[in-house]
């Protein structure tokens, strides 16, 4: 027997709708209605087709879907990663002194907490001279991981660079020998300190260029290993690595590489920002976890974005989300949030290993503004398919002398909005060229060029600046929308068994690549590329 369609009361909504105009919705305090705060932190959802009816009915499918009972679930540390037996507990890393929380009965608070003062009490060592390298104070850190391991950070230590009065931090991700041959050219190898960060360190491009790493140190230093240091969840490996217990930051498996940026990965960022401002990080997130613990739905960031998501993706039909920064400093927060939303929300099996019966998770992509406005925004302007747009823009920058060009930023966000909502009519296309002095028959064919259909969802988060505290609450917004999301859907967005295949081709391809095994019983593509690339 099939299962309802969880969304057909919303389906059904729509086709009612979906041809109406966003614009015609505008009436008295629809801009207040469709908005909801979060400390100082505006979400503005007024600008999508979603209406009173559609509003009640996502409210009502998240009660449905039992969001409530699974947000307690996670919080409390119950194993709701059921495909790895596995409890989720990033929030634990930012949780407040006072907090308890148990998994199989134990309290994990306390080690928590240790290891976040040993993370600071190392940080302040480096970042004073008290440890320093072979050369000296340590002027440059390369932080080595991929994936969760790479992307927080360093989005993060790009976010908070006005923070940034620690060493200079690098980022070292690809296996690709190019992106540690360019990180490695200028630095001194002997006041440079390097992290392996691996939750499970066996991840290949991670202990491939920690081997790289520890080369081109050893040319330099007598003692390579005294300037390495270690974030993982597996401390014999680490050891048998030679890294110094001393400087093994470790953490449980009940963080999720993609959420794991509150905790020893986090390490760059507390080495450049300090472990002042990384708590107050941890404190913006903190802040977020109490908004999605108590408020109601209605006016729940998290629950919000995610319904918002909803209604684009499985109920409008819209398979893409672009996540557009008109902040700079978050240029790296498109590629961390593909991670976390592709990653986790990318299933196409329900939690009980039916198939979904609906779209998974959006496709996640953008860039920052006003850079993206010369590039892409004439394809979500005026393209065939309608892209979902997600704005956020800070009403102040860190840079005083340069206000005015903070001001250009702003107005360029809002008019993006404004223009998906509003676009450019016929008429007023025919207008504009016909005061050209155009007529007739080109006259209709130059106008139809510079119509904009208009009608495009967009919505805006704003906040006061870019801090820590405001990026810690923009992150743990982003994750909860994930978990939301992630319940609606019915899926389990804690594994990523799709990552699994390639990782073991690779391997196999390897021996193929060196000339030791043969292509035979490859595909005849990839045996021909084979040939070809085969040194
Ligand atoms: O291949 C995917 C993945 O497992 C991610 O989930 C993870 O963030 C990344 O690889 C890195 O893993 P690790 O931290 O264990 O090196």
């Amino acid at each position: 027997m099939t299962k309802p369609d969880k969304f057909a009361s919303l389906k059904a909504h729509f086709a009612t709708v979906a041809d109406r105009r966003i614009l015609s919705l505008f009436g008295q305090g629809r801009a207040q209605n469709f908005s909801a705060m979060a400390g100082e932190m505006l979400f503005d959802f007024s600008k999508t087709n979603i209406d009173e009816t559609a509003l009640g009915l996502l409210l009502a499918l998240a009660e449905n879907s039992g969001v409530a009972a699974k947000r307690a679930a996670m919080f409390a540390g119950e194993k709701i990663n059921e495909t790895e037996g596995r409890a989720v507990l990033h929030t634990a890393l930012r949780a407040g002194p006072e907090a308890v929380i148990k998994v199989d009965g134990a309290d994990v608070m306390p080690e928590v907490r240790a290891t976040r003062a040993r993370m600071a009490a190392f940080a302040r060592d480096v970042r004073s001279g008290a440890f320093a390298g072979q050369g000296g104070k340590i002027t440059d850190v390369i932080n080595i991981g991929i994936g969760g391991s790479d992307l927080g950070p360093a989005m993060a230590t790009i976010a908070l660079s006005p923070y940034a009065d620690g060493p200079r931090l690098h980022y070292v991700s690809n296996v690709d020998g190019a992106h540690i041959a360019d990180t490695v050219k200028g630095l001194n190898p002997a006041t440079t300190l390097v992290i392996v960060a691996s939750k499970t360190f066996t991840t290949i491009e991670t202990m491939t260029n920690a081997n790289t790493a520890r080369t081109w140190m050893a040319k330099a230093v007598a003692n390579p290993a005294a300037q390495f240091c270690a974030v993982s969840t597996a401390a014999e490996k680490t050891a048998a690595y030679g890294i110094d217990p001393a400087r093994v930051f470790g953490f449980e498996d009940w963080v999720g590489g993609r959420y794991s940026l509150w905790g020893p990965i986090g390490l760059g960022l507390m080495l450049s920002i300090g472990p002042e401002a990384f708590e107050d990080f941890l404190a913006g997130g903190r802040a977020m976890d109490q908004h999605f613990l108590s408020e109601p739905f209605a006016r729940n960031l998290p629950v919000l974005l995610a319904l918002v998501g909803i209604w684009h993706n499985q109920i409008c039909g819209h398979a893409t989300r672009a996540v557009l920064p008109y902040d700079q400093r978050l240029s790296r927060l498109p590629a961390y949030l593909q991670q976390l939303e592709m990653e986790s929300n990318g299933k196409r099996v329900s939690m009980d290993g039916a198939d979904l019966p609906c779209p998974s998770g959006p496709v996640v992509w953008g860039e920052p503004g006003t850079n993206g406005q010369h590039a892409f925004y004439q394809l979500i302007h005026q393209g065939t398919r309608v892209v979902p747009c997600e704005f956020l823009v800070a009403k102040e920058g860190h840079e005083p002398d340069l206000a005015h060009q903070h001001l250009l930023l702003v107005s360029n966000c809002l008019a993006q909005s404004e223009a998906l909502l509003r676009g450019r009519s016929l008429e007023e296309a025919t207008a504009i060229m016909a005061r050209k002095g155009l007529t007739g028959a080109e006259l209709d064919r130059q106008a139809r060029h510079r119509v904009f259909p208009g009608n495009r969802p967009s919505t805006t988060l704003a906040y006061p600046k870019l801090t820590p505290f405001t990026l810690g609450q923009i992150i743990a917004l982003y994750e909860h929308r994930v978990f939301v999301e992630g319940v609606i859907l019915g899926i389990n967005s804690y594994d990523q068994w799709g990552v699994e295949l390639g990782k073991e081709l690779a391997l196999a391809l390897q021996p193929i690549l060196e000339g030791r095994e043969s292509a035979a019983g490859k595909d005849g593509s990839t045996a021909a590329l084979v040939a070809f690339l085969r040194p």
